[in-house]
């Protein structure tokens, strides 16, 4: 794993920006997994930008959202598909048909439906690069801690503390979902390189436990070591409680100076 260490979270949003511009420039038909959640809001600041300057074009790309909340239909303010047409679709010439966000309004077959939505992605290539947030209790996606690490695609209820970090963005509290589709744990480890971006003290335990802690079901972002292209990007909050910062830090200048391809 790379574990890039940045100041704060507009450097972390900077550098995941680079790398993800840097990864569509190179292959302009990429297909990106892409998150929800207030951390990667800045990397989509970032390549709007870089898109309204004319130095980025995703008129070829393809992407598949992690996750979607079960009830929620596109139009709610609270859904993903409503997330990502505010911060990203809208602002980006990424065509709308191939912009893929798990639906929330599907009622029975749900093995049907996220076996479908595999499928796409299978047809599609495979992901490219995945982008992930990581939660307080770790986990990638809507992934709670014992998710199966060889989980697909599927339909998840969400933990307490899940709904309780996100219940008070919802007008009136009790319209919380309590379940999701989302990827599984084996549908990220498919992807061919992973982008984990964390920001502040609240998820520096998650952080500790992903990079340095076991692999365990217990912690979904741990099933990310068995990866072999994995960079997190952290700012220095969430990488206080890691113990080997000094050698991140090494590793990261070698890497520069032998294997730059490996941050580009
Ligand atoms: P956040 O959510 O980016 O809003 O902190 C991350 C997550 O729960 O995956």
């Amino acid at each position: 794993m790379l574990v890039v260490l940045k100041k704060d979270y507009d450097e972390v949003s900077r550098e995941a920006g680079r790398i993800v511009a840097s990864a569509v420039r190179s292959k302009p038909d990429i297909v990106l997994g892409l998150a929800t959640g207030s951390t990667p809001l800045g990397l989509y600041q970032e390549l709007i930008a870089l898109y309204h300057a004319g130095s980025l074009d995703f008129s070829r790309a393809t992407s598949f959202n992690l996750d979607e909340y079960l009830g929620l239909p596109p139009s709610h303010p609270q859904s993903f598909h409503y997330f990502m047409e505010q911060n990203l679709f809208s602002k980006v010439n990424l065509p709308r048909d191939r912009a893929h966000v798990p639906d929330g309004t599907i009622r029975g077959d749900y093995d049907e439906y996220c076996a479908r939505y595999e499928q796409s992605i299978q047809a599609a290539g495979g992901i490219d690069l995945q982008i992930l947030g990581i939660g307080r209790n770790g986990h990638i996606g809507f992934n709670e801690p014992t998710s199966s690490l060889a989980s697909r695609t599927r339909l998840k209820a969400l933990t307490r503390e899940t709904i309780e970090d996100n219940r008070h963005v919802f007008v009136n509290e009790s319209e919380m979902p309590k379940c999701a589709i989302t990827m599984g744990i084996g549908t990220i480890l498919d992807s061919k390189r992973v982008l984990i971006l964390a920001s502040g003290r609240s998820k520096a335990a998650a952080v500790a436990k992903a990079i340095e802690g076991p692999i365990t079901s217990s912690v979904s972002a741990s099933a990310l070591q068995m990866h072999a292209d994995v960079t997190f990007i952290i700012d220095e909050e969430a990488a206080y409680s890691l113990t080997q910062r000094d050698y991140y830090r090494h590793v990261l200048e070698m890497t520069q100076l032998f294997t730059p391809e490996r941050l580009s």
